[in-house]
């Protein structure tokens, strides 16, 4: 499947690397379309690899990943054209951290509604599953960076792009049964809340390797 991924940080790079690695082809998209990291990213990945504009890659993907900065997710999504977005799947990675008063961040949008949530609103176009956004970028692609059986949710308003989700992340190392289904997008508002709790288990264990595990 052809897949773009909107963002070129760490997340962006380790989605489409691990997209890549399982036979998919990637564009990785930016607000340039001669941004370093992702020319860096093409040249080292080889064939599937591409990079272009946020715009571009819309385009090119049959499913796209928003892995963009929160405060530049919706402006990233802005610059494609809407047929570009129209009955597409996005898998949102984003988190709503604000960093303006230093760290630790604070969250831009919380409680009665989520980033994921705005994202549906001014692309009603897209179907928008959040996922993978409450652990860090090597985890997402290498589950079994944190030893044993921990979970990874998905959200979202389309069943069939949730299904469609499920399947992609189980390409990425987790099986269907570490995949926990928490319904409609607003619970985004949960598992972006997350992230606070998420920055100081960073800081208490000293690595960004540590994820949930839901034991009931
Ligand atoms: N790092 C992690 O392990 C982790 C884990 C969970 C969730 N997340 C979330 O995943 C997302 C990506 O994180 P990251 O650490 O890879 O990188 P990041 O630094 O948060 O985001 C980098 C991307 O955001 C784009 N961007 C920045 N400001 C923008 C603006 N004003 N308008 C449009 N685009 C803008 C950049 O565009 P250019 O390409 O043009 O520079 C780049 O592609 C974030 O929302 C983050 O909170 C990160």
């Amino acid at each position: 499947m052809r897949v773009g991924v909107l963002g070129t940080g760490s997340v962006g790079r380790s989605i489409a690397g691990k997209l890549v690695s399982i036979g998919h082809e990637v564009m990785l998209g930016s607000r340039t379309a001669d941004n370093e990291n992702a020319e860096r990213w093409v040249s080292e990945t080889g064939a599937g690899a591409s990079q272009g504009t946020f715009a571009d890659a819309a385009a090119y993907g049959e499913l796209l990943f928003n892995c963009t900065s929160g405060d530049g997710s919706v402006p990233a999504l802005q610059s494609a054209r809407p047929e570009d977005l129209a009955g597409k799947t996005l898998v949102d990675v984003s988190n709503a951290l604000d960093f303006s008063q230093g760290r630790p961040p604070s969250l831009f949008v919380c409680n009665t509604d989520s980033l994921g949530e705005q994202i549906q609103r001014a692309f009603p176009e897209l179907k928008v599953v959040k996922s993978l956004n409450t652990m860090n970028h090597e985890v997402m692609v290498e589950p079994e960076k944190v030893p044993g059986d921990h979970e990874v949710f998905v959200c979202g308003n389309d069943d069939a792009a949730k299904a469609q989700v499920v399947e992609l992340l189980q390409g990425f190392g987790w099986p269907a049964e570490r995949v926990v289904d928490l319904g409609d997008l607003s619970a985004a508002r949960g598992t972006e809340a997350y992230v606070i709790l998420w920055l100081r288990l960073w800081g208490a264990f000293g690595t960004p390797h540590v994820n949930i595990q839901v034991r009931r």
